[in-house]
């Protein structure tokens, strides 16, 4: 039914700069892990074999990732001390990933409308490249299964606290069941107070075919840029868009604290990291609680 993803992962990663400024957000490691590796290891796992990522000036190294590299393997084959070789082959082998380049920098919006000509009419996931979500069912297989029910654009949803609204993309609507929101508005970064719900977009999505002509009604709004949230608003007034609130935790890789935070969680989770860096870091609290 959802047949096709974009991962969108041209962004100039402004907020990560030193780091961002000659290699991609979306390579930055989670320990030994691109991130974007994540992101396409959720769309195969949720059904999805057929990825375009929008790519951009300076994001080579995710095309190199996802393709075979024949001295590496061949060195591998000789000598995989490690176990790696059949890791490093499958890379190129987990999806049928194609590109497009998008050319100027102008918006998540924008660079989802590159995508057109790849998904036609058919409705696709959307992944954004920096986003992690940690969780045992993957959140796009989540929002496939609330699209079977709904059969409208359907934006993945996360509760935030409510202090901190205002860091997020906040929707607003009626509640339809436990996790379904029928959205009537998006609202950036609002204060507390004009804050409609805490329930923070979280960098999944499944959009109709018909956003693209929402998009193409969408002027440029904030930083100048072609928003998809501006989009989503133009198909909110003329068709249901629902949120669904899902079940993970979600780490925005842009944002170094995130990062961090990230590295912390994931190197916990690995079984040959977690007693020595777990006693690594009892030892730090210690000494910061002196
Ligand atoms: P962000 O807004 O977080 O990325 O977009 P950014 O613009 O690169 O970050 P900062 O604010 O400058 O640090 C979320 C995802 O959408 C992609 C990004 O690559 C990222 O994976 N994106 C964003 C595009 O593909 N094109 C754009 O024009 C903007």
């Amino acid at each position: 039914m959802i047949n096709k993803a974009v991962i969108p992962a041209a962004g100039l990663g402004t907020r990560f700069l030193p780091a961002t400024k000659a290699q991609p957000k979306e390579m930055l490691p989670i320990i030994d892990t691109p991130t974007i590796q994540f992101v396409v290891q959720e769309a195969v796992d949720s059904g999805i074999e057929d990825i375009l990522i929008i790519s951009g000036k300076g994001k080579r190294a995710i095309e190199d990732h996802f393709d075979r590299n024949a001295e590496l393997e061949a060195r591998l084959e000789e000598d995989d001390k490690n176990g790696l070789f059949n890791e490093i082959r499958h890379l190129a082998e987990m999806a049928n990933i194609h590109y497009i380049r998008q050319k100027e920098i102008n918006g998540l919006g924008d660079a989802i409308y590159y995508a057109r000509f790849h998904t036609g009419n058919e409705p696709f996931a959307v992944l954004l490249g920096d986003t992690i979500i940690d969780s045992v069912m993957p959140v796009t297989q989540q929002l496939i299964d609330a699209y079977a029910q709904y059969r409208s654009s359907i934006v993945a949803v996360e509760r935030v606290p409510k202090d901190k609204v205002s860091r997020y993309g906040i929707v607003g609507g009626k509640k339809i069941s436990d996790t379904i929101l029928d959205i009537s508005e998006f609202v950036e970064k609002p204060g507390i107070n004009e804050a409609p719900s805490d329930l923070a977009i979280a960098g999944r999505y499944i959009l109709t075919p018909d956003i693209y002509k929402a998009l193409e009604n969408t002027p440029r709004g904030k930083n100048n840029e072609i928003q998809l949230t501006d989009a989503l608003m133009y198909q909110t007034k003329r068709e249901p868009v629902m949120a669904s609130i899902i079940e993970g935790v979600r780490y925005d890789i842009g944002n170094k604290m995130d990062y961090l935070k990230t590295i912390v969680e994931y190197g916990l989770k690995r079984k040959e990291f977690c007693d020595p860096f777990s006693e690594f870091l009892r030892k730090k609290i210690k000494e910061l609680d002196k």
